[in-house]
């Protein structure tokens, strides 16, 4: 039997991304971990409305959005402690702009470029959705085909009940193998 342990949210992991804009020209750096997928081309990334990068992100329609790996885990993690509203965030990172004028964390080896299409806001947050404009890979990430390969990638995840990040793990089949191998032993 489950135990009811109340209304706690427990959708986790999820993968830890580091949100980049401009605010005044200058880049700013937010930490998130509250992120989801919409449809098929749409993502969510949902701010608390007092942080400082939000304003960025309302005056450009613009963000974009760096999958954090461990090698740079230590910076995002700053981001995520201290805020643009008492300290300058724009050296923290070396970053190349992309095509619609974000900044993007050159440490990060995917960057999707993100443009906001709707704001949510529900209990104190701002939730952005957004579509994506473009995608920016590091050769290290994509297989023989070209494909994004997370086994190279290996993001960042978080969970917040404990407030730790975790690793991803190994591949433990294909998709709908397993659901066809339980198919035919039912028949
Ligand atoms: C692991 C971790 C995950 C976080 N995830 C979120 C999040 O999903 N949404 C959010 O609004 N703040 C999140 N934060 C908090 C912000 O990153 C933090 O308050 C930051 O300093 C805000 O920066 P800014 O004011 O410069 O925008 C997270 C912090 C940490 C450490």
């Amino acid at each position: 039997m489950k135990k009811n342990i109340g209304n706690a949210m427990a959708l986790y992991p999820t993968p830890a991304v580091v949100v980049g804009v401009r605010v005044e020209g200058k880049a700013t750096w937010t930490l998130v971990a509250h992120v989801g997928i919409v449809a098929h081309d749409r993502l969510l990334v949902s701010l608390h409305a007092s942080h400082y990068i939000n304003q960025g992100i309302k005056e450009s329609g613009r963000l974009s959005v760096n999958i954090v790996t461990e090698e740079w885990l230590p910076k995002a993690d700053y981001c995520g402690i201290v805020s643009g509203h008492k300290q300058d965030k724009s050296t923290l990172f070396e970053s190349t702009a992309g095509e619609e004028g974000t900044p993007m964390v050159n440490e990060s080896p995917l960057t999707m470029e993100c443009r906001v299409e709707d704001v949510y806001a529900c209990n104190g947050f701002e939730n952005f959705i957004c579509s994506i404009a473009h995608t920016y890979a590091d050769e290290s990430i994509l297989d023989e085909r070209g494909k994004l390969d997370y086994n190279r990638l290996k993001p960042v995840l978080f969970e917040f009940p404990t407030y730790q990040y975790l690793r991803t793990g190994s591949v433990i089949g294909q998709c709908t193998e397993a659901g066809k191998q339980y198919e035919k032993s039912q028949a």
